[in-house]
């Protein structure tokens, strides 16, 4: 069944957070602190390894009453529940929405059309398994019978940044298979990957849902000329495989049946590294580590299908997000992860949400007549410290943050990591409580400032009240790093639900494409 249209600005709970926002628009965050010294418990939530706390937000347990109301005014259990069951709520593309299947380790059915799709995902991944197996332990090997040493996924949007997100993400956790990705239609991008690889010992994963991108086959194209400069035609059966719904076009290209991992139209690309799509994940990490992966999302779905709505962390980060874009008019949220490993984090979530959430029809076919999807940027700290931090600090823009950070560092240098964690601490901190002129001047006068206090002093007060939620996880592990995605994932759900819009549709990339084609000619 479809999802319910539900105009979110017609809701009483919308009208009523109109009236809210006027009364605690300029109310400072400290006074709400001052107000309620159990503040920062009431504002938290927990689950398995992760701590969030989101009391550094310019909210009030009224605002956040009715943001809940608004999540049960919009239907949003029913729509859930019509999300996990498989219930065709991509209409548009008349399509189930069933990445959660794909790491589901319930015994329950899944139906599409009646048919129960789990028995064909758990041929997938025993698939995915043994081949994993198979390639890191070198019984598999190239044309030439030497055992494999580097894989290329070849793929682009989110058949390339979610597997190189993760990848690179548990880097840590890796084998000796050094894993590389080429996705832009730039021939010097190709040309920097290959140049350096042998191709008797490299394995090459085609990963396209559709397998008719432009990038991915021109690449995949120019991969194969190059591989066929020092072997044959039958030797793509050795290094060449693919990941596609299109099996008659993988078949065209050359790959021998067997090389081919399917995958579903009920995954949405961007959604789809839980799938075959996350073969060179298991492949970098092997398949153990990619199966605590597929967990830790398991566990995120458990938690957001099961939590009321005040304990669940998805949507208690959905509906805060909806009340800076929507009532504040913020239009952007920067997501900053305390660790070098989750530096393809933001463009991950670019396409997740922005692919996602980027529309202004409602599913009523009309033009909306409020905000819906965020810009979503960021990139590590402590480096966006000596980058982009002076704007959202003292720009003229409210920007949202997320900070990740994790409790312990995986090499377990101490001194490193008290520092790094004291910044990100700091950072928030210093958002939330600014630096008033008072402050100010007595910090200068104490530093033997004095005789700069009448130059410099407006431009060295921070007015704080700047908000900011900090994830706080236990350890960069497999399972965390699965559970975060998921987070991220039924954020990106719930706002679409509220926004009444349709969030597993792409139609916005098409023009582009068309006429690239048309200039092309
Ligand atoms: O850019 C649009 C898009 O369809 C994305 O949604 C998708 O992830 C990407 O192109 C790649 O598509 P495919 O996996 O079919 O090559």
């Amino acid at each position: 069944m479809a999802l319910i249209n539900i105009n979110p600005t017609k809701t009483t709970s919308w009208k009523n957070l109109q009236n809210h926002f006027e009364l605690i628009k300029e109310v400072q965050m400290k006074t709400f602190f001052q107000k309620d010294n159990s503040r920062k418990e009431k504002f938290s939530l927990n689950f398995d390894e992760f701590s969030i706390d989101y009391s550094k937000n310019r909210i009030t347990e009224e605002t956040l009453k009715y943001l809940f109301e608004l999540a049960k005014e919009s239907e949003l259990k029913d729509a859930i529940d019509k999300y996990f069951n498989g219930d065709k709520i991509n209409e548009t593309e008349n399509r189930a929405v069933l990445h959660t299947a794909l790491r589901n380790k319930n015994t329950n059915e899944v139906l599409v059309d009646g048919n129960n799709i789990m028995p064909e995902i758990k041929q997938t991944l025993t698939k995915i398994k043994g081949f994993t197996k198979q390639i890191v332990n070198g019984e598999l090997k190239g044309y030439t019978g030497k055992a494999f040493t580097d894989v290329v996924n070849i793929g682009i949007g989110g058949s390339d940044l979610g597997p190189r997100m993760v990848v690179e993400s548990l880097h840590y956790y890796k084998n000796h298979l050094n894993t590389h990705f080429v996705s832009n239609i730039d021939g010097d991008h190709v040309t920097e990957v290959i140049k350096n690889l042998n191709p008797e010992t490299t394995l090459f994963v085609i990963v396209s849902k559709t397998f008719t991108t432009q990038e991915t086959l021109t690449n995949a194209e120019t991969i194969k000329k190059w591989f066929l400069q020092s072997a044959s035609e039958k030797d793509i059966a050795s290094n060449f495989v693919a990941v596609s719904t299109n099996l008659e076009k993988v078949k065209d290209f050359g790959i021998a049946e067997n090389n081919i991992f399917t995958m579903w139209n009920w995954v949405g690309g961007r959604y789809s590294l839980w799938s075959a799509v996350g073969l060179s994940i298991s492949l970098a990490i092997g398949f153990e580590n990619f199966d605590a992966f597929l967990n830790g999302a398991f566990k995120m779905d458990e938690h957001f299908k099961n939590t009321s709505f005040e304990e669940n962390i998805p949507v208690t980060l959905a509906l805060i997000s909806i009340w800076y874009n929507n009532f504040f008019d913020t239009e952007s949220e920067v997501v900053i992860p305390y660790t070098q490993y989750l530096e393809k984090l933001a463009p991950f979530l670019q396409q997740l949400s922005m692919e996602s959430n980027g529309k202004s029809v409602d599913r009523n076919g009309e033009k909306v007549t409020y905000q819906t999807g965020n810009i979503i940027w960021g990139n590590t700290g402590t480096n966006v410290q000596h980058a982009f931090m002076q704007l959202v600090h003292q720009g003229t823009k409210i920007i949202p943050v997320d900070f990740i950070g994790f409790e312990e560092s995986l090499y377990g240098n101490k001194d490193h990591h008290q520092k790094l964690m004291a910044n990100f601490y700091a950072q928030a901190e210093a958002l939330y409580a600014g630096k008033t002129a008072e402050e100010v001047h007595l910090d200068m006068k104490f530093k033997g400032d004095a005789n700069k206090i009448n130059q410099l002093l407006p431009f060295k007060v921070f007015e704080g009240n700047r908000p900011s939620n900090a994830i706080l996880i236990k350890k960069l592990t497999p399972k965390n790093l699965g559970a975060l995605i998921a987070m991220y994932e039924h954020k990106t759900f719930v706002q679409g639900v509220i926004w009444n819009i349709y969030s597993f549709d792409q139609f916005g990339v098409e023009l582009g494409k068309e006429l690239a084609n048309k200039f092309l000619t």
